[in-house]
């Protein structure tokens, strides 16, 4: 386990040695009820509520991109591709450089698709030919949704306005405690009253002090 002390150093050698030892391992729909949670509870109670403004996702250690593309499917697939813009910001970071140029770069082995529905296969992958036989892109419209950035967690978070749902999965294992505890009240504090906070499934706050309200395994609400 790293100290928060090498954590939070900079240049590109410590960028180096974070690429290569941080793990990365990720798939699309990765743990799907948080996703089944958002299309059945969160985003019709939205459609509903008066507040119609656009609402701005995070995902906080994204690896190399499968979990913010899934949410942009995911919400293509509720408001339509066409009426998304505008409606929602999907912000995406990782500590990790190279995974985030993959990320950007939207490129796939198909092998790591199993878990993607047949029809969004035909909707948001394009299929690799030539020397990309075997490897899918997320089609434009969709990476053009996700902005991906560079940020260490224990770092300030960049954003100016509070808001609506982090998703922060698989990502607190790296951290004792305190580091854990002082990571969620910060996001915590960033999120929008009634804003969502998703963790990964075996990530538990038992013993944390956080001043969200527990709703399901791993999702927490402000
Ligand atoms: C196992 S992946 C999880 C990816 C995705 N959230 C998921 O659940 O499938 C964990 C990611 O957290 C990133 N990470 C670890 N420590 C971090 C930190 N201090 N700041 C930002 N990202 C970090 C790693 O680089 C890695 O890409």
């Amino acid at each position: 386990m790293l100290t928060r002390k090498v954590w939070s150093g900079r240049g590109a050698e410590l960028i180096h040695l974070l690429d290569a030892i941080s793990t990365n391992q990720t798939y699309f729909l990765r743990e799907a009820e948080h996703f089944n949670y958002l299309r059945a509870e969160i985003l019709p109670r939205w459609q509903q509520s008066d507040d119609r403004g656009p609402k701005h996702f995070w995902s906080a250690g994204c690896s190399s991109g499968e979990e913010p593309y899934t949410l942009a499917m995911v919400l293509s697939e509720f408001y339509s591709l066409a009426k998304l813009r505008g409606k929602v910001k999907i912000s995406a970071s990782d500590i990790n450089s190279k995974v985030l140029e993959h990320a950007r770069q939207g490129i796939y082995p198909e092998s790591r698709l199993e878990k993607i529905p047949p029809d969004w296969l035909k909707k948001y992958f394009q299929k690799g030919i030539n020397r990309w036989a075997g490897s899918v892109r997320v089609k434009a419209e969709i990476r053009q949704l996700v902005d991906f950035f560079r940020l260490n967690l224990m770092e300030p978070f960049p954003f100016r306005q509070p808001l609506d749902i982090i998703f922060c999965r698989n990502v607190m294992i790296y951290f004792d405690k305190p580091t854990q505890e002082k990571l969620v009240q910060r996001l915590s504090q960033i999120l929008k009253p009634g804003g969502y906070l998703f963790l990964g499934h075996s990530e538990s706050l038992a013993g944390v002090a956080h001043p969200l309200t527990y709703l399901k395994p791993s999702i927490y609400q402000k």
